[in-house]
């Protein structure tokens, strides 16, 4: 069979265990292929042509204004005016035909996937019953995430097979963390400790859904949507209470003018394209709250993107493909 995995990934995280599905699946015999949707789409105009404002988003441009309110930003384009964006998703539904499966990844944002990546969903041309699977990561659960990319999937006339999670690093917690606790020698650690385990999750989950060596796609039914379980219902609600209850301590980005050195970095790689370069002091400045996916804070050289005093001077995770390229993971 042939499967694609499409995924968004900020910090590394989703990037990563599409990389380990992908294997796991070659390994039994099926084609997988890989599409960084930030690779093939423009996602700042993904974002505009049919906005997704989750509502941390609205709270913190309440609590810490920005020169630019979300409202406005998301007003006045919510349709596909885009050629080239029209362009692109023709050309990405030409492409999914190709494929037996499709499995959708993101990471876990406020317990729903990364708002852009929902916007991307939104935008797909609809199907008619595609087998697909959602997949994601996370820090503690991903509670509602599950039933609403589904539905939101179903939506686009995808019919959902099944769904895989884990938890990879805290790339949430970790830029609040000492660099004794959470630095780059300790991320390599952990990560030696998870990756086994994350390698059997996943081999349960080809299991659960029939992809087994051989398995031809008759073989491989849709699944019923189960109720979020109550566990997770029970966690999730108090996790969000105190995220909410936190979130004037733990966002609205800063830049520590100080030790930034003008190179443009988390300008150029903000997905949403939230940063820009001021003219006329050559600083960047964050012109509107975003999905707070952490990127500039982690990609930033110096230090010197703090999205909460917090988080300055704390560790920061350079992600996957840094750490690899230093030799800083370890083989499987
Ligand atoms: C703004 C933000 C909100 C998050 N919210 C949740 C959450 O509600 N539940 C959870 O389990 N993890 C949450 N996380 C953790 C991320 O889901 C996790 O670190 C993920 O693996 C990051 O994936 P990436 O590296 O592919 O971007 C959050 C992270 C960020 C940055
Ligand atoms: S400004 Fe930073 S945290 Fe916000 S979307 Fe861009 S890279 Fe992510
Ligand atoms: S990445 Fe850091 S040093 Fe470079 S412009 Fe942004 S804040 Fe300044």
């Amino acid at each position: 069979m042939k499967i694609l995995l499409v995924y968004f990934s900020a910090t590394g995280n989703t990037a990563f265990y599409a990389r380990s599905l992908a294997s796991a699946i070659a390994g039994r015999g099926h084609r997988c292929d890989l599409l960084d949707v930030e690779k093939r789409f423009d996602l700042r105009a993904v974002w505009h042509a049919a906005p997704v404002v989750p509502r941390y988003m609205i709270e913190a441009q309440a609590r810490i204004p920005l020169e630019t309110p979300v409202g406005s930003l998301v007003s006045s384009e919510n349709e596909i005016k885009n050629e080239a964006l029209i362009e692109a998703f023709d050309k990405f539904d030409r492409y999914i035909a190709n494929f037996d499966i499709i499995g959708f990844g993101s990471p876990v944002y406020f317990f729903e996937p990364a708002a852009v990546f929902s916007s991307f969903i939104k935008l797909i041309p609809v199907q008619t019953g595609k087998k697909a699977f959602t997949f994601a990561t996370h820090m503690e659960g991903p509670v509602w995430f599950r039933k609403n990319i589904r539905e939101a999937l179903e939506a686009r006339g995808f019919r959902i097979i099944g769904h895989a999670d884990d938890h990879i690093i805290h790339t949430e917690l970790l830029p609040v963390m000492p660099k004794f606790i959470a630095g780059e020698g300790v991320q390599k650690a952990y990560l030696r400790y998870r990756r086994p385990r994350i390698n059997k999750k996943i081999k349960a989950f080809l299991d659960s859904v029939n992809l087994v060596k051989g398995a031809a796609p008759d073989q491989i039914q849709p699944a019923e949507a189960g109720p979020v379980p109550q566990m997770d219902q029970l966690v999730g609600g108090l996790v969000e209470k105190a995220l909410y209850a936190t979130l004037k301590f733990s966002m609205g980005s800063r830049i520590i003018k100080e030790k930034c050195v003008k190179c443009g970095l988390c300008a150029s790689s903000c997905p949403m394209k939230m940063i820009r370069m001021d003219a006329d002091t050559g600083y960047p400045v964050r012109t509107s709250h975003c999905m707070y996916c952490l990127r500039c804070i982690n990609i930033c050289p110096v230090e010197a993107v703090s999205y909460a005093p917090l988080s300055d001077g704390r560790a920061r995770f350079r992600g996957f493909e840094k750490l690899e390229a230093a030799g800083r993971i370890p083989a499987r």
